[in-house]
């Protein structure tokens, strides 16, 4: 468990202090004044994580993190606007969404993908993200519930997303066979993603580790159609579990799937 201490930006009007404290009553953290102090001199003084609330948005710092983590969907919004334009996307086109369809991301991080999903799937549809990391559980799932983005597809695509906190492995058992039409797997692998700036700060503060053999079983279990996986084109996962890759020239990142 990460040892995380909770402060605010600045001076704190009221709308922080609510949100502070629902960080509190969500994460179990312990608050500390910030009284004008650096959070690099509070990192050090405390030992410990620090998660900054501010007006708009939740920002964690991790030990010797300079830039933090924060819940923004503009990654998201761009590939919506292309979908919107009548592009494809290869999240969509792998796991063949529809209009109606359900997803289950099992490592939900920021939600890119599951908000691209979740507009595919449009409002008859289902889309839930499992997050294993408490921290980024709780930031992502605030950031969709309460960000205000530019376009209301966006909105309304990161509403519909419901996000559980729990190690994926773990959560599937408990799920029925045959339940969701898609499962998708994208975890950290050891790759790092040079390409996407915007990411660094998530690869710092997430739960690494690759797939297991439990994990992908249990995936198979509960998926209608397929289980869809995203790794780095060179990434042993795709052979080791039997996945189809799909080979996309000059990307780093390639899908694999597992028909039912
Ligand atoms: C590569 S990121 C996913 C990015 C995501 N597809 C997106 O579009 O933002 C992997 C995420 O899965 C989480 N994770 C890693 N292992 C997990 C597990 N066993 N169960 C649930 N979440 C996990 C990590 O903490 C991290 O947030």
């Amino acid at each position: 468990m990460n040892h995380v201490r909770i402060t605010t930006a600045g001076r704190p009007d009221a709308l922080t202090e609510a949100r502070a404290f629902a960080a509190q009553e969500a994460l179990g953290y312990e608050r500390i004044p910030r009284n004008k102090r650096s959070v690099k001199n509070l990192l050090a003084t405390y030992s410990s994580d620090i998660l900054v609330v501010g007006k708009e948005r939740y920002e964690l710092y991790r030990q010797a993190m300079s830039e933090p983590f924060f819940f923004h969907p503009d990654t998201a919004a761009f590939r919506l606007k292309r979908l919107m334009k009548g592009e494809s996307d290869p999240l969509i086109t792998t796991c063949q969404l529809e209009p109606g369809s359900s997803f289950l991301d099992c490592t939900l991080g920021l939600a890119t993908d599951s908000i691209v999903a979740s507009f595919a799937v449009g409002a008859t549809g289902k889309v839930m993200g499992i997050e294993a990391d408490p921290d980024v559980a709780f930031i992502t799932a605030t950031g969709l519930s309460q960000f205000e983005p530019k376009f209301q597809e966006l909105e309304d695509a990161m509403r519909r997303i419901s996000v559980i906190q729990d190690s994926a492995a773990s959560f599937l058992t408990g799920v029925s066979d045959e339940s969701w039409d898609m499962v998708y797997l994208d975890p950290m692998f050891s790759q790092a993603i040079k390409e996407s700036s915007s990411f660094a700060p998530l690869r710092q503060v997430a739960v690494h580790g690759g797939l297991t053999e439990e994990w992908v079983s249990e995936a198979k279990r509960v998926a209608r159609k397929r289980v869809v996986v995203k790794a780095h084109f060179s990434d042993p996962v795709f052979d080791q579990f039997g996945f189809t890759q799909i080979k996309r020239p000059n990307t780093k990142f390639h899908f694999g799937y597992i028909e039912k």
